[in-house]
C-alpha cells in the first residue's frame, strides 16, 4: 500500500493523504537555520544546534502523534467553522490534501469548504529564517469572509532546559510586539544577544503571545480559543510559554487568489547594540528590519525560492545516472543524496527518532557522512574533517561527540570508541580523493580544542593509527574500548543497573576485549594511510603503514577467522563472539563486510565463504540482519546488544547500515547480481508499496528494518539521520557503477546486474565533467575504457589537459 508517490521530474515525494503510519518529514534549511516539517506541518525549528539553539517548541512523543508545529488556521467568519489547511492540529476532513516535500522546501495544500490553501515552506540560502508563503483561493460561487490565524510556539533556547527546568522558565518568558512583528526575547534581557521573531506581511487585526491566552484554559492545539472566538486576545507573555500568533483578516472574490506571507526567524546583535534607546530593555530591531522588509515581498520571496532549486540542482547535477532501474536512478539522482546532505548538516541530533537533545555530532558518524557528500560540497568537507580532527585526543582518541554550536568535545560522553579515530583517516582519504587538495594535510589543528596543540591534520592521521596499535589485546587484535562500530556491543560495561548508560558505564580495565570489526577497520584505514604518505612522497611512511595493515590482517586470519565467517570479537573472558562455538550470536554482518572491504580473505577463498554465510544464515527478504541466532535474553557480559527484544535495533534487526558494506564486498568478488539484489532489498524506494508494513518515508533510509525475529518484521525505524544514507550512497555510486574518485584520476570499475545493457552517468570531478557511458559486450566486469575515442589501459581517466573541461568516456564491459 502507497500513500503518496514519486514525481521524479520535479524531484518531490508527493504525500496524497494526510494520515501516513508515522509523520513522514522534510528538512528546512543547509547552512546555519533548520527545521524539520512533518507533512501535517508539525515539527521546529533551531539555529545551527538543535539543543543549544532551540527556536520553537516541539514536544516528542506526543499524543496525538506530531503536534507543534507551523500552524495556520482558517476561519469562516459567516459560520464560524475553523480548519487547519494542514490537517494537523483540527484534523478536519479536507476535500483535497496534497504535501510535496521536495529538496529543501515543503508544500502543503487542500481544499476545505471551498477555500483552497497552499503553503510553501523554506529557508532561503544565506538567511536564519524561514519562510511560510501561503496562498489562498477562493473556489466559492460567494464572497469568501475569513480569519487566518498564524502560530508557533516559542521554546526558550536550550531545549533539553526547556523540556525539564520549569521553576525558572515559567518566569523568564518575554516578547515584544511591534509593527504587527512578534519577537521572542527570552533572556535577551541578560546574557542573549539573540532572538526570535514572527513577521507578516498582512497588517494584523491581533496577535496572541501568551499561549494559554490564545488556547484557553484547558485546551489544546486543536480548538484554540482565539480561532473559535474569531478575534485574537492581544495577549503579551510574562513568563509561562510564549507563542506568537497572527490574526488576519481577508475577504476573497468567488476565484480571487490572495498571498500572505510569515516570516519566522532567528538573529543577533552586535552585543554593544542590544538595545534601543540604549539603556532600556527594549530590542534594537534597526538590524533586523532590513530583512523582514525585503522577505515580506512575494517577488523577494519567488526569487529566493529559485535560488534554492538551483543550489539543488547544482550539488545534484555532480553525480547523475540513467540505469535500467528506476530505484537506482531516483535514489542516486535524489533522495539519497538528499539523505546524505541531510546527515551531514545534522550528523545524529534531530529528527523524528533524534530529539535533538541527545546527540550533538558524533565524531565516527559524522567522518562517515563525509564520503557520501564530498562530490557535492568539497569546501563544506574539508571544514567538517577540520572541525571534527580539532576534537582528537592527543592520544589520538576522540571525543565520541561534540555539539555544533560551541565545537568542543561533549564531556558527558567522552571517549574511548576504539573505533572513533579511524574513520577520520577514511574521511580524509575520500576528500583527498575527491579533491587532490593536499593543503588539508598541512593545516595545523588544535587538540581537544586547545589552542597552542596545534599539529599538522597529517599527524592527527598518524595518531589515530596509532591508537589501534597502542591497544592491541592478547590475540593481538585491536581492543574493543568501550564499544566499536556497534555501539551495542559494550564487552567491558557489565551493567546490572537499571538506567546506568551501556556506552559510558565501565566496569572493567578493558584490556582482553577484542574487536575483529576493528581489526578489518584498522587494515582498511591504514592502506588508505599508506597511500595517502605515498601520494605525499613519504615512502618511508607509507611502507610501515603498509606493514602495520600487513600485520594485523595476519592476526585477524589466524585468530579471527571462524572456518566459515569472520568472528565478531572476544569478549573479557577472552570467549568467543560470532562463532558457531555460541549458543546465539553465532555469526555477525559487520566482520564480514568490513574485513572483505579491507581486502581481508580475498586471495584464499575466506572472502567467499564469509559472503556465502551471509547469504545462507543472515540474508532476508527485507534485508541482511545484523547477527543470528538473535540473542533472546541480556547477557551481562555483551552488554546493550542484548537488552534490545530479538529482532530490532543492534539485537538482529536489519541494521541497514551494515548492508551496503555486504553489498561493497560482493562488488569486490564479482557478483553483480548479488549485489544490485541486496541493494534493492533495503532501497527505501524498491519497498513503497508495501508502506503500510514498513511505516517510515519511502524517500530514504531508515536505521533498521525489523527482522526476522521480530513480531513486526519489515517495519521501519529511525529514519533520516543514519550512516544507512552514506554507504548505500558509496555502495551503489562507487562499487555496483563503480565511479570512484582516484588519487590519479577517475576510475570506472562498474560490477552491475548481468541482465543491465548498460547505464550513463554524468560525474563532474575536479572541474571536469565526465559522460561516461557503459555498454554490456559479454557477462563479465572486465573494463575497456575508450577516453574521448582513444583506448586506455586500465580503468583509471586520466586527468584531462588542463583547459578541458568536458571527457567523453566510453567503457565496454565484457
Ligand atoms: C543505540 C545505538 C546508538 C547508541 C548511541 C544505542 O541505544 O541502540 O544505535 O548508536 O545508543 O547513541
Ligand atoms: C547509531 C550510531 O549513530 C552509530 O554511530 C553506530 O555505529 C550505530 N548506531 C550502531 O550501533
Amino acid at each position: 500500500m502507497q500513500y503518496g508517490y514519486f514525481d521524479d521530474t520535479r524531484r518531490e515525494y508527493v504525500i496524497t493523504r494526510p494520515d501516513t503510519p508515522l509523520p513522514w518529514i522534510n528538512y528546512l534549511g543547509c547552512e546555519a537555520y533548520f527545521g524539520i516539517i512533518s507533512n501535517t506541518a508539525g515539527g521546529y525549528s533551531f539555529y545551527r544546534d538543535a539543543r543549544l539553539r532551540r527556536v520553537t517548541r516541539y514536544r516528542y512523543n506526543n499524543v496525538p502523534l506530531d503536534c507543534d508545529g507551523r500552524y495556520i488556521y482558517l476561519r469562516d467568519n459567516d459560520t464560524g467553522t475553523f480548519w487547519s489547511p494542514s490537517w494537523q492540529p483540527t484534523r478536519h476532513n479536507l476535500e483535497e490534501y496534497v504535501c510535496r516535500h521536495g529538496l529543501g522546501y515543503t508544500v502543503i495544500g487542500s481544499v476545505c469548504k471551498g477555500v483552497e490553501a497552499q503553503t510553501r515552506y523554506f529557508v532561503p540560502l544565506g538567511e536564519s529564517l524561514e519562510i511560510w508563503q501561503l496562498t489562498l483561493t477562493n473556489r466559492r460561487e460567494e464572497v469568501a469572509d475569513l480569519s487566518i490565524f498564524s502560530c508557533v510556539e516559542f521554546a526558550l533556547w536550550d531545549a533539553q532546559d526547556d523540556a525539564t527546568n520549569f521553576q525558572r522558565n515559567f518566569n523568564t518568558g518575554e516578547v515584544e510586539v511591534e509593527d504587527g512583528v512578534i519577537y521572542h526575547k527570552t533572556e535577551y534581557r541578560e546574557r542573549r544577544n539573540h532572538f526570535a521573531y514572527f513577521a507578516c506581511s498582512e497588517k494584523p487585526t491581533g496577535f496572541d503571545t501568551q499561549r494559554d491566552v490564545f488556547l484557553g484554559p484547558y485546551r489544546g492545539w486543536d480548538s484554540p480559543a482565539a480561532v473559535e472566538r474569531g478575534q485574537s486576545f492581544n495577549s503579551v507573555a510574562h513568563g509561562w510559554s510564549p507563542i506568537g500568533s497572527h490574526h488576519v483578516k481577508v475577504r476573497l472574490k468567488p476565484g480571487e487568489t490572495r498571498q500572505v506571507i510569515f516570516l519566522l526567524g532567528y538573529h543577533e546583535n552586535p552585543k554593544d547594540r542590544k538595545f534601543d534607546p540604549p539603556g532600556s530593555q527594549q530590542i534594537n530591531k534597526e538590524t533586523v528590519k532590513p530583512i523582514t522588509e525585503k522577505y515580506l515581498r512575494p517577488g523577494v520571496v519567488d526569487e529566493a525560492f529559485e535560488a534554492l532549486c538551483v543550489y539543488w540542482d547544482g550539488l545534484l547535477s555532480v553525480y547523475q545516472v540513467q540505469t535500467p532501474d528506476v530505484h537506482t536512478n531516483r535514489m542516486v539522482n535524489v533522495w539519497n543524496a538528499y539523505q546524505c546532505v541531510a546527515t551531514f548538516n545534522l550528523s545524529r541530533s534531530a529528527s523524528f527518532f533524534e530529539s535533538g537533545v541527545g546527540r550533538g555530532m558524533g565524531f565516527r558518524d559524522s567522518n562517515q557522512d563525509v564520503l557520501g557528500f564530498a562530490h557535492a560540497m568539497p569546501e563544506r568537507a574539508r571544514e567538517r574533517i577540520l572541525d571534527l580532527a580539532s576534537t582528537q585526543l592527543e592520544t589520538g582518541g576522540a571525543y565520541h561527540q561534540y555539539q555544533p554550536l560551541t565545537k568542543r568535545g561533549n564531556d558527558e560522553i567522552g571517549g574511548d570508541f576504539n573505533d572513533d579515530p579511524l574513520w577520520l583517516v577514511l574521511s580524509v582519504a575520500a576528500y583527498l580523493k575527491e579533491t587532490g587538495d593536499r593543503s588539508i594535510l598541512d593545516e595545523p589543528v588544535v587538540y581537544e580544542s586547545r589552542p597552542g596543540t596545534e599539529q599538522p591534520l597529517y599527524e592527527h592521521l598518524q595518531r589515530s593509527i596509532q591508537y589501534t596499535l597502542d591497544r592491541l589485546g592478547p590475540h593481538g587484535l585491536p581492543l574493543i574500548g568501550r564499544a566499536d562500530w556497534n555501539d551495542c556491543l559494550n564487552l567491558n560495561t557489565f551493567s546490572d543497573s537499571p538506567g546506568e548508560s551501556f556506552q559510558i558505564a565501565t566496569s572493567r580495565d578493558g584490556k582482553v576485549a577484542e574487536s575483529v570489526f576493528i581489526g578489518g577497520l584498522f587494515v582498511l584505514a591504514a592502506r588508505e594511510m599508506a597511500a595517502i604518505a605515498g601520494e605525499c612522497g613519504l615512502a618511508e611512511d607509507a611502507r610501515r603503514y603498509l606493514d602495520e595493515a600487513a600485520k594485523i590482517e595476519a592476526v585477524v586470519l589466524e585468530h579471527g577467522w571462524d572456518g566459515e565467517w569472520f568472528l565478531r570479537a572476544y569478549d573479557d573472558f577472552g570467549q568467543k563472539v560470532g562463532s558457531r562455538e555460541c549458543e546465539e550470536g553465532q555469526i555477525f554482518i559487520e566482520p564480514q563486510g568490513m574485513c572483505i572491504s579491507a581486502g581481508i580473505g580475498l586471495d584464499d577463498g575466506q572472502a567467499d565463504r564469509a559472503l556465502a554465510s551471509v547469504k545462507e544464515r543472515l540474508a532476508t527478504p527485507h534485508g541482511i540482519v545484523l547477527h543470528q541466532p538473535a540473542y533472546s535474553r541480556y547477557y551481562l557480559h555483551l552488554g546493550e546488544i542484548s537488552s534490545y527484544p530479538p529482532g530490532y535495533k543492534e539485537n538482529a534487526s536489519v541494521f541497514c547500515h551494515t548492508n551496503p558494506w555486504i553489498v561493497i564486498a560482493e562488488t569486490m568478488l564479482g557478483n553483480g547480481d548479488q549485489a544490485h539484489d541486496y541493494y534493492l532489498r533495503i532501497n527505501p524506494s524498491a519497498r513503497e508499496g508495501i508502506s503500510e508494513i514498513h511505516r517510515c518515508e519511502p524517500y530514504v533510509y531508515a536505521q533498521m528494518i525489523a527482522g526476522r525475529d521480530a513480531p513486526t518484521y519489515g517495519e521501519a525505524k529511525n529514519s533520516w539521520l543514519t550512516g544507512t544514507a552514506t554507504w548505500n550512497y558509496v555502495a551503489i555510486t562507487q562499487w555496483i557503477l563503480g565511479i570512484r574518485p582516484a588519487y590519479r584520476g577517475l576510475q570506472i570499475a562498474p560490477v552491475i546486474p548481468t541482465d543491465w545493457p548498460g547505464f550513463e552517468v554524468t560525474r563532474l570531478f575536479r572541474g571536469v565533467t565526465y559522460h561516461i557511458s557503459v555498454e554490456r559486450a559479454g557477462k563479465g566486469n572486465e573494463v575497456s575504457l575508450f577516453v574521448d575515442g582513444t583506448r586506455v589501459e586500465g580503468d583509471i581517466v586520466p586527468s584531462p589537459a588542463e583547459d578541458q573541461t568536458e571527457v567523453h568516456v566510453r567503457v565496454v564491459l565484457s
